[in-house]
């Protein structure tokens, strides 16, 4: 039998996403536009990349990519926007709704992060087995990960490993930002279980503290990394929901793999949806499916691998069982009832988090023909 170490060379895992331009309105990515960006990085890619692979999730394509170059690589970042800039081209020729929308800069200027494109990247030494999972969400925000995050990673009804085994006894440390700074990236860190009340006074407001990273307090590395961009920051104005990335590496002093899926269950009520602009359930979803209703619902996928010496197994579809089609069914039936008041109250995100502006415009409008009554 082959002895098992782990490896001597540090591995980086980089997930970057864009929505490109997609088929019948914010829907879904074109065979020929995903094939330009596939083609792009196989072409491209070879002396840098030791593995890829492509997909998407409602309109948003996904490169993830194994290298050895570290985080925030302008190489890799740098192929990553050429492949998506190459997307786009095929999907301005085939007349795609929303060519090129996530690409928010004119030209590349050393690291993708904050020129549109979501970014979540690990750097780790492989454990002998190596198994980790890239969630991928649409119509909603990096917030939308907050609930899950905490009860993967706080709370024994999901995470039994707290109590059951001693390889997460010391916790985890939480790196959360608070993305309505802009000037520069403004972060806090809390330690669980000590601060957890701590943590839940934050993550309980998605819209402004985002969980950026999470870290073993066990091993010292790093468990989760999210994307934390927020497209109306860079742009200034709306140009479509965040639809952030996630990469979390599971099982011995991280949680299961069953344990990060088990809060996908409850269909929590997101930002999102129609316009970015409404709250909905989040539905787990298949790899590879598009959205539908109200344009959405907001959606997230999971793939599940193994990684060795850098080379990707094919993916594990974590929501593709037929327990999570019960759960659907339950979200649908969430999604419709929150919709049945359409624009009213809670059904719509308040006026700050509005991705439209005309509403602010008649809102201006109106504000003129208020008359205050003399007493
Ligand atoms: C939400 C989203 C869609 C669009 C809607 C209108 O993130 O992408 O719901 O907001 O389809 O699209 P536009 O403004 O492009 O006509
Ligand atoms: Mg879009
Ligand atoms: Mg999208």
């Amino acid at each position: 039998m082959k002895k098992q170490q782990h490896a001597s060379k540090k591995i980086t895992i980089s997930a970057i996403k864009a929505d490109i331009g997609s088929i019948g309105g914010h829907i879904k990515p074109s065979k020929r536009v995903l094939a330009t960006v596939e083609e792009y990085v196989k072409q491209n890619g070879s002396d840098m990349l030791i593995d890829y692979k492509i997909s998407y999730t409602g309109d948003d394509i996904l490169i993830l990519c194994t290298h050895t170059k570290g985080k925030d690589n302008k190489e890799i970042h740098k192929l990553a926007w050429d492949a998506f800039k190459a997307g786009t081209d095929t999907a301005f020729d085939q007349g795609l709704y929303g060519a090129g929308q996530d690409l928010l800069k004119d030209s590349f200027s050393g690291n993708i992060k904050g020129m549109g494109p979501a970014v979540a990247e690990l750097e780790f030494f492989e454990r002998p087995n190596e198994p980790f999972l890239m969630f991928a969400a649409d119509k909603t925000d990096p917030g939308a990960y907050n609930l899950p995050l905490y009860l993967s990673f706080c709370d024994p009804m999901h995470n039994s490993g707290l109590i059951l085994s001693s390889n997460m006894a010391k916790g985890f440390r939480f790196d959360i930002m608070d993305v309505s700074y802009t000037k520069a990236d403004k972060v806090i860190s809390l330690n669980a279980p000590e601060e957890s009340y701590q943590i839940a006074a934050l993550l309980r407001d998605p819209e402004r503290f985002v969980v950026e990273k999470i870290i073993s307090r066990e091993t010292g590395e790093q468990a989760v990394s999210v994307s934390t961009t927020r497209l109306h920051n860079i742009a200034g104005t709306y140009t479509g929901k965040d639809d952030p990335i996630l990469l979390a590496r599971t099982q011995g002093a991280f949680p299961a793999t069953g344990e990060l899926l088990s809060p996908y269950h409850i269909g929590h009520f997101v930002a999102g949806f129609m316009r970015g602009s409404h709250t909905g359930p989040l539905m787990p979803v298949k790899q590879n499916t598009s959205v539908s209703f109200f344009d959405g619902p907001p959606v997230v996928s999971c793939a599940a691998y193994c990684v060795h010496n850098g080379k990707l197994t094919s993916p594990a579809d974590t929501f593709d069982h037929p327990f999570w089609d019960h759960v659907r069914n339950n979200i649908s039936a969430k999604a419709i009832e929150l919709r049945r008041q359409g624009f009213y109250g809670n059904a719509m995100l308040p006026y700050s988090e509005l991705e439209y502006g005309g509403i602010v415009t008649t809102l201006k409008s109106l504000e003129k023909r208020f008359v205050v009554r003399k007493k």
